[in-house]
């Protein structure tokens, strides 16, 4: 049970060679991926490719670093791309303060508030991308108490421990394997394994010894194997529990 809980395989980086590589995945040891959207156009990408796919699921979801544009007919949209079958999440939506480019920060907590009463209307759990916005991502969580995963975990132990506490699942990449971010470990060893979910945010964030190459769910082994080594259990039994916990989240047969 490999379930790759964060993929993004509508990226230009796949264009080569997309439709091989997902047709592969299983052969390759992947039982399961979720490709969330980021924008109405790579939503619709996302859910093309689980009716394709019996392995791929999607979300749908407008990323902080696209709202830009944002009008409220949006939602519209993503509601009814979210009755498609096998959508099983809003995502990835959330905050992202990192780039002074992008979206003021009003703007992108609009757009994400819009979105989780989205997908507390449809009772779908919610992919979020929280990126140098830790404080009001646990306000707006407290507040609106969504069912999800806080993808590509990038806050202190503590930090994920209070998330968990919330109701969260934490999802963990390749940023595990980096020998420079010790904390990721830390925040691996301090979750309980059934709140742990395993993704790749593909094609970024390879594991090592991968690292700088094009990222497929292929790869999740050595990021489950250095959260399994935290964990003091075998890869096989942290593949397993995070494909079950995924599963029950996801609402994923
Ligand atoms: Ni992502």
């Amino acid at each position: 049970m490999l379930f790759d809980t964060h993929a993004h395989y509508d990226d230009a980086a796949f264009a080569p060679d997309r439709e091989l590589l997902l047709e592969s995945l299983p052969q390759r040891g992947v039982a399961l991926v979720l490709n969330p959207g980021c924008d109405l156009d790579s939503s619709r990408k996302a859910v093309s490719y689980a009716a394709a796919y019996p392995h791929v699921y999607a979300a749908v979801g407008i990323h902080p670093e696209n709202c830009a544009g944002f009008v409220p007919a949006d939602i519209d949209v993503l509601r009814e791309l979210a009755r498609q079958p096998k959508v099983a999440a809003i995502g990835e939506i959330g905050l992202d303060y990192y780039w002074a480019e992008n979206p003021p920060r009003k703007l992108q907590q609009q757009v994400l508030r819009a979105q989780l009463a989205l997908a507390r209307e449809l009772r779908l759990p919610v992919i979020f991308h929280d990126r140098e916005a830790h404080g009001d991502m646990m306000d707006i969580l407290r507040k609106y108490k969504p069912k999800g995963v806080v993808h590509c975990f990038s806050g202190s132990a503590e930090l994920a421990q209070e998330t968990v506490k919330l109701g969260m699942y934490i999802g963990l990449g390749g940023v595990v394997t980096f020998k420079n971010a010790r904390h990721s470990a830390e925040v691996a060893k301090a979750i309980p394994l059934d709140r742990l979910l395993t993704e790749t945010d593909a094609p970024y964030m390879a594991p090592v010894p991968f690292r700088g190459k094009r990222c497929d769910s292929s790869m999740i082994p050595m990021t489950a194997g250095r959260m399994a080594e935290e964990k003091g259990c075998t890869l096989e039994e942290m593949l397993r529990q995070t494909g079950e916990n995924a599963k029950r989240l996801f609402s994923v047969e």
